[in-house]
């Protein structure tokens, strides 16, 4: 095949590509050399803001395919039927390091899934862990400047970690699963991915439900210790992108298959656990699994920036059936996520094809803004109502209303039964077997024994005292052997 010709951004053909035009030989650079310049100048804006969070990631197209009934749930269409397949393009991610991080380090993971609907697309934008660290917004900023790099010394500091914690007590349960054996999965495909929060769930006849999303994974769950995870970001700092390319390129396609646990409405108020605590799980026993569909992974994007840097996920992304709960951390969310692609991207990311609907079209009034790209409907009014059978509202609410009562203020959440900050995180320390809870304290006594201040460990031991005094007293009596050292 011939080779096409070398052409600077306009098309021009390019005459030489290796020397610059100077005055004479050996003389300086003459401002009239266009593709000097533009090359230049182009490479210079190849890098974007990164995501404030889960800047390091990895993505990958697929589909969704609905192995059973849940119509009775949920009047969403893309779940509508046994059967139905949704096209999908998912990314995964560690969360506090900047973008360029190693991949097998102990952090959580994302887990967002983009469903390119007919109704629209839908995010669920969620972890590999079934709760989070904080359920206020308002604390996020501060949790997070905690464990990203200290802005003086530019690294990761134990002393900020652990400071955070020692003031966010609910956040021990979480604390305990990243310090476990899950804290560093072996790759993307070997974990599970969970929605976190408490959607909403609305059928035909209206009636609500409450669910929790669980993507479980069809290759087994497999983690790295301390020890292996040193290793591979040794030798490979880009694993678990190198798994998933290559795990796809070889016709291996990962697959998880979805559950929902499902609590009607009306059960909300008067369970043990505030339902909308994104510290808190809702234990099997009171709200089992119920299958959904499967999830598959199937196709590499054809350009890692494109595609995977430029996707935009956004937990407010809902369709019919489909709804926030009224988790306060939801709510911020449901702000945070297009303001940052609007900073990061610019106000037409919607248009990016990774982000655009792909089994419908988006027809609004919005217009124009930095690279506007699509045709912007032509004739069609830029207003609305108008008179010439542009796009009208539905009328129809996409979920169910949600109930709400009191007066407006800085409130804590309304009581339930069993709102402490560490009993969940107790269970879970005594479901672990012996080798797990010995893998658990060292974890967190290798960390925690960096700590410089000796109130910040006291604060953080006394909630693993809390959690359990078996808990405590391992981490203490390991912490302490640590620092004698
Ligand atoms: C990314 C904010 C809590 C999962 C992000 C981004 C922001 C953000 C600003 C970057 C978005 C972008 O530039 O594209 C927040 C705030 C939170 C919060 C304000 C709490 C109030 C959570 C929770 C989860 C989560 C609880 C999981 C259950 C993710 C994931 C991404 C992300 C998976 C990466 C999405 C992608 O792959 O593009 N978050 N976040 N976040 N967040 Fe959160």
């Amino acid at each position: 095949m011939p080779k096409h010709t070398l052409t600077t951004e306009s098309g021009a053909p390019v005459a030489d590509n290796q020397n610059s035009a100077t005055a004479g030989p050996g003389g300086p650079l003459l401002l009239q050399d266009q593709h000097l310049l533009e090359k230049l100048a182009r490479f210079n804006r190849e890098r974007i803001p990164e995501r404030v969070v889960h800047a390091r990631g990895s993505g990958a197209y697929g589909h969704f395919e609905v192995t059973d009934d849940v119509s009775d749930l949920t009047r969403a269409a893309f779940l509508a039927a046994v059967g139905k397949r949704t096209e999908v393009f998912v990314r995964f991610s560690t969360v506090a390091d900047n973008l360029g991080g190693a991949d097998a380090v102990r952090d959580p993971r994302g887990f967002a899934v983009k469903f390119y609907t007919e109704e629209g697309n839908y995010d669920l934008v969620g972890n590999n862990t079934p709760v989070f660290f904080i359920k206020d917004p308002l604390k996020f900023p501060d949790f997070i400047h905690s464990q990203k790099r200290d802005p003086f010394t530019g690294v990761q500091e134990p002393d900020n970690v652990w400071d955070f914690w020692a003031h966010a007590p609910e956040a021990t349960h979480q604390v305990t699963w990243l310090f476990g054996d899950r804290g560093i999965p072996a790759s993307y495909r070997h974990m599970n991915g969970y929605g976190s929060h408490t959607y909403q769930w609305t059928n035909a006849d209206g009636e609500a439900f409450f669910v929790k999303y669980h993507f479980k994974t069809n290759q087994g769950i497999r983690c790295l210790s301390a020890e292996q995870a040193a290793e591979t970001v040794g030798r490979d700092a880009n694993s678990h992108q190198r798994d998933l390319v290559q795990a796809i390129e070889r016709g291996v396609h990962p697959s998880w298959t979805l559950y929902v646990q499902v609590m009607p409405a009306a059960e909300a108020p008067g369970y043990r656990f505030n339902p909308f605590d994104l510290t808190k799980v809702w234990p099997h026993a009171d709200y089992p699994l119920r299958r959904v569909g499967r999830l598959v992974l199937d196709r590499n994007p054809d350009n890692v920036f494109a595609e995977v840097e430029q996707a935009a996920f956004s937990p407010n992304n809902f369709v019919p059936g489909i709804g926030p709960s009224p988790d306060k951390m939801l709510q911020g969310r449901l702000f945070a996520y297009a303001d940052a692609h609007r900073y990061r991207l610019g106000v037409n990311h919607t248009q990016l094809p990774v982000n655009a609907p792909k089994a419908t079209a988006a027809h609004n009034y919005g217009r124009d803004g930095l690279m506007a790209v699509n045709s912007q409907g032509r004739h069609a009014k830029n207003y609305e109502p108008n008179s010439y059978d542009g796009p009208v509202q539905t009328g129809e609410p996409l979920s169910a209303p949600l109930a709400v009562a009191g007066w407006t203020g800085t409130h804590a959440a309304p009581a339930h039964t069993k709102d402490d900050d560490f009993f969940q995180a107790g269970e879970l320390y005594r479901l672990m077997s012996e080798e797990e809870k010995e893998r658990l304290v060292a974890n967190i006594a290798g960390s925690l024994s960096q700590v410089t201040r000796d109130d910040v460990i006291e604060k953080n031991l006394a909630h693993f005292h809390a959690a359990d005094p078996d808990y405590g007293k391992r981490v203490e009596a390991a912490v302490r052997d640590l620092r004698e050292d």
